[in-house]
């Protein structure tokens, strides 16, 4: 069943998904050469607990870290590390999730590390067509519109571009759980899927491939990678459906 918040429920998930909003833009500032993820993790840890938030990721299922950083051709859920240093050229995930008054509020963008107009041209447009998937995908939420219709868009926009879409993981439900229904899919087909009602809330992250959408787990049992070894690109915002159309809530 997904669930419809209600008017307290609304009003609690704004608070989580404002604080996981602020943490995202204070450790973007620390996104600079040199700087190792697991102090991005530190960063972030610190931010949100002193505002009074615990890290959702940390001991979800056994999720080491606070944050999920994911570099290159890491897809998703890569785990800081305090010997993996950014470095020129670099592409990284930043994926926060704040768990606040028992509300969860989840957000991730992709930071290009170092000089941005010296990136190839292709990694820019990878990055720049992924947020626009996002985009795309939230401006198809309105009551009454099927969740089919935002994998169909974020598909059409991806393959226009000679990119693929990863399959394996979704968007989804959220609230007083992490991950809730429904499974928020980034490809399928247009009038397919649920009904969207006013109140829920859910979250739209396309991870976007520059080679082809495959993947492979690590021995780890967390990081995500692109099969081929190619980069990968991710945004996320946690959206809710409103009587007229949508509210970004992150
Ligand atoms: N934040 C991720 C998402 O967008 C989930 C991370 S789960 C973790 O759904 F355990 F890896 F942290
Ligand atoms: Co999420
Ligand atoms: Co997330």
């Amino acid at each position: 069943m997904i669930q419809i918040k209600t008017a307290e429920e609304i009003i609690l998930m704004r608070a989580t998904c404002a604080l996981a909003t602020e943490t995202l833009k204070y450790v973007s500032s620390y996104v600079k050469v040199g700087i190792s993820t697991d102090e991005i993790n530190t960063l972030a840890h610190d931010f949100m607990t002193k505002k009074g938030a615990i890290p959702a990721p940390l001991n979800y299922h056994g999720f080491p870290k606070s944050i999920c950083t994911s570099r290159n051709s890491i897809i998703c859920h890569g785990i800081p590390k305090s010997d993996e240093f950014l470095k020129e050229g670099d592409i990284v995930n930043l994926d926060i999730t704040t768990k606040l008054n028992n509300y969860h509020g989840d957000t991730s963008a992709t930071f290009f590390v170092g000089d941005k107009s010296k990136f190839d041209s292709r990694i820019i447009e990878l990055v720049d067509v992924t947020y626009e998937c996002m985009l795309a995908g939230i401006r198809e939420v309105r009551p009454g519109a099927r969740f089919g219709n935002i994998g169909a868009i974020i598909e059409e926009i991806a393959h226009d571009h000679n990119f693929s879409v990863v399959h394996e993981y979704c968007g989804h439900g959220i609230g007083k759980e992490f991950h809730e229904e429904p499974q928020v899919l980034h490809y399928g087909k247009r009038n397919s899927g649920p009904e969207m009602l006013p109140g829920m809330v859910f979250t739209i992250e396309p991870m976007i491939n520059l080679g082809k959408r495959n993947c492979k787990l690590l021995s780890d049992g967390w990081t995500v990678v692109t099969a081929d070894g190619k980069l990968s690109a991710q945004f996320e915002h946690t959206v809710m459906v409103t009587e007229s159309g949508f509210e970004i809530l992150t």
